[in-house]
């Protein structure tokens, strides 16, 4: 594998979340592999769990890591071609790009959407210029359209609490006060697409997502309805996609908040989430404290999906 930025690039589910769950058997079994090589993490924007997770799978292997913040302490960085830069942007990305590749093996990039320009952000202009110009394999710590480390995680733990051959996937549009990208639930139902679930998406009118994503995937306006018999509650705010409203928050409606009654319509759902949570917005006290909240081991799956994929990097190089 020479890149990760998408689920096609992991080949088959069930043989990815096999080798997954064997690394989580062993996470030290292949320290060797990583021996003398440097993995460089580029953060254009915040993080917790991906930085921490992505530390620690690198060091699992063996690695020796460098994150650099860009919008902290180093130069500002210019992302369009043939701009004058009289602003406050020092450098171009097509001289930091070779340059910060000079010094690693690998490349995990963390670029989210604007929100401003759709063609711009569908067109993954930061991601794709790493890709193009670094000439190292390069991951996706989270790009303008989709979080497929997230994605992996979430399947490996779909796949450990499962009780049926396949389960029901209910992903639901939640409350947020802030615009936030389409890239994790994108992403969630590339995958759901592609693996052996029912997989529902419920949310309010004029928050349909892009096609190339939900493609597969029932789409269920009654939030009621989508969520009978669910196995899995996935919970995810996302501002608009479709025209005019492109990255606009068109509800705050806390009727869609994830709480206890909508809950008792599941057959005893597990209640997932990516994580930062807003509480109260997104899911109520209750439920994201009670038995059936598996966020924390989903979170921790974040370690074992990017081993398995900076372990196939490595293998690559
Ligand atoms: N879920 C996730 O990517 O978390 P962070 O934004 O904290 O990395």
């Amino acid at each position: 594998m020479k890149k990760f930025t998408c689920v096609d690039d992991i080949g088959p589910l069930d043989e990815a979340v096999k080798e997954a769950l064997e690394i989580k058997r062993d996470r030290f079994a292949f320290s060797h592999l990583g021996k003398n090589k440097t993995l460089l993490m580029i953060f254009f924007n915040s993080s917790l769990r991906t930085r921490l997770s992505t530390q620690k799978a690198a060091m699992n292997l063996g690695m020796n890591v460098m994150v650099l913040d860009v919008n902290q302490g180093a130069w500002k960085l210019e992302t369009e071609r043939g701009v004058v830069m009289d602003g406050d942007k020092a450098e171009h990305l097509l001289e930091a790009i070779p340059v910060m590749a000079s010094y690693c093996d690998i490349i995990g990039v963390r670029s989210f959407a604007g929100l401003k320009d759709k063609a711009e952000d569908y067109e993954e202009r930061v991601i794709e210029q790493f890709i193009k110009y670094s000439g190292k394999p390069v991951f996706s710590m989270e790009a303008a359209t989709r979080h497929p480390l997230q994605s992996f995680a979430d399947l490996i733990t779909i796949e450990e609490y499962k009780t049926k051959k396949r389960p029901k996937v209910v992903m639901t549009w939640a409350p947020h006060p802030k615009a936030l990208p389409q890239a994790v639930p994108n992403s969630f139902a590339e995958w759901m697409t592609k693996a052996d679930v029912d997989f529902v998406i419920t949310h309010p009118r004029g928050y349909e997502l892009d096609e190339q994503f939900t493609r597969g995937a029932t789409i269920e306006y009654d939030r009621e309805k989508a969520f009978e018999g669910a196995d899995f509650v996935y919970a995810k705010n996302w501002s608009a996609y479709a025209d005019p409203n492109y990255g606009k928050v068109l509800s705050t409606d806390r009727d869609w908040t994830v709480d206890s009654r909508i809950m008792e319509k599941t057959n005893n759902a597990y209640f997932m989430h990516c994580l930062p949570v807003r509480r109260n917005m997104i899911v109520t006290d209750e439920v994201i404290e009670s038995p059936r909240s598996i966020v924390i081991p989903e979170a921790a799956n974040r370690e074992i999906s990017a081993q398995t994929v900076i372990k196939r990097l490595l293998e690559s190089l």
